[in-house]
């Protein structure tokens, strides 16, 4: 049995889905791993920072912090480190970056994944802001001191989209990507095609946890668009910018378009997709109207899906929860096991 230490970087949705991924199945994954994980040290920006070097009970965390909103009344070594002190200070083998996404500087976020690899520490992110700005330096620098960056969790939650094209589809020569990336807007068009209202379904949403924490960036389609450049770098060894991208959201979506597509057999769909033509590589986001004998068509919900295109074995199409406390928890889990057995 290994086990591994983790200092938890943001403490939100995300953070607690994967802490009660291990108090409820955590003794489960380790007799079938042989790993296991505890957790030493959480900074939170507003839930507070602890550090316990022998590690704390996930149970009691969730209780606390449901209780209060604050990790303060749990024993602490040392408290109020910032993230980069509990990256550097703590004994973690591995920090796990779950702090907000910002799609446009991708800080404070590149800053701690940079600061764990300098460390010497593996690191596992779900935050779009690294793995879309900065994926191919991270990457190369996590090569050069000989740590593991991890980033499942950053398309598809959970659902291991990017692990099955880097490591099952190595080889099959990608081609085209398409898909529907974004579990906010396709939840909210799934919803407004049975008739209710954009408002309306956008607070839905927003309060089951799938919409980020400016539901702008999902209905304009940047959550999207981050995808779509994070697949470039990891698939097609593009460097795409944000900029790069043909790119629209949902917001211009009315209850006409949706009747005009229901009319001719059609949904909308807010499609992700990158092309390689001519040596050149075409991104874009746009909603697209797919007739309902396509299987993206039958994609519903907050549930995403992706088409691989590949030379050698035709199309892949792998379809899975897109966002949500526990499936992006999950990511978490993915990762860590993959670390796992590459170290074993
Ligand atoms: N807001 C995102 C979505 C979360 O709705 O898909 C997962 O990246």
């Amino acid at each position: 049995m290994k086990m591994y230490r983790l200092a938890l970087i943001g403490f939100g949705n995300v953070g607690q889905g994967f802490v009660q991924i291990l108090r409820d199945y955590g003794e489960t994954i380790t007799t079938e791993t042989g790993a296991s994980f505890r957790i030493v040290a959480i900074c939170d920006a507003l839930k507070g920072s602890i550090y316990q070097p022998e590690g704390y009970d996930p149970a009691e965390l969730l209780d606390v912090v449901q209780k209060n909103g604050k990790l303060e009344s749990l024993p602490a070594k040392a408290r109020n480190m910032d993230a980069i002190q509990t990256i550097v200070v703590s004994n973690a083998d591995v920090v796990v970056e779950m702090s907000f996404t910002d799609l446009k500087t991708g800080q404070p976020a590149i800053q701690y994944v940079d600061a764990a690899i300098k460390n010497k520490k593996h690191v596992v992110t779900t935050n779009k802001g690294p793995a879309a700005l900065a994926y191919q330096e991270l990457a190369e620098q996590a090569r050069l001191y000989g740590v593991k960056f991890g980033v499942e969790g950053t398309v598809m939650s959970g659902t291991p989209a990017l692990g099955l094209a880097t490591q099952l589809l190595q080889g099959a020569g990608i081609n085209k990507i398409q898909g529907i990336l974004n579990g906010t807007t396709n939840y909210m068009l799934t919803k407004m095609a049975e008739g209710a209202s954009y408002e309306d379904v956008l607070q839905e949403a927003q309060s089951l946890g799938y919409a980020e924490a400016d539901p702008s960036g999902d209905v304009e389609g940047h959550d999207a668009a981050g995808k779509v450049v994070i697949l470039a770098a990891m698939l097609m060894d593009a460097e795409i910018k944000l900029s790069d991208i043909d790119l629209e959201g949902i917001t211009k979506i009315t209850p006409a378009d949706i009747e005009l597509a229901a009319q001719h057999n059609e949904k909308w769909k807010l499609i992700g997709a990158l092309e390689k033509k001519d040596g050149q590589i075409f991104a874009s986001v746009k909603p697209t109207r797919v007739p309902l004998s396509h299987p993206l068509a039958g994609v519903d919900g907050a549930t995403n899906a992706i088409t691989y295109s590949t030379d050698l074995l035709g199309d892949v199409t792998l379809i899975g929860a897109g966002a949500g406390r526990m499936e992006t928890g999950f990511a978490v889990l993915g990762d860590l096991l993959g670390i796992h057995r590459t170290l074993q």
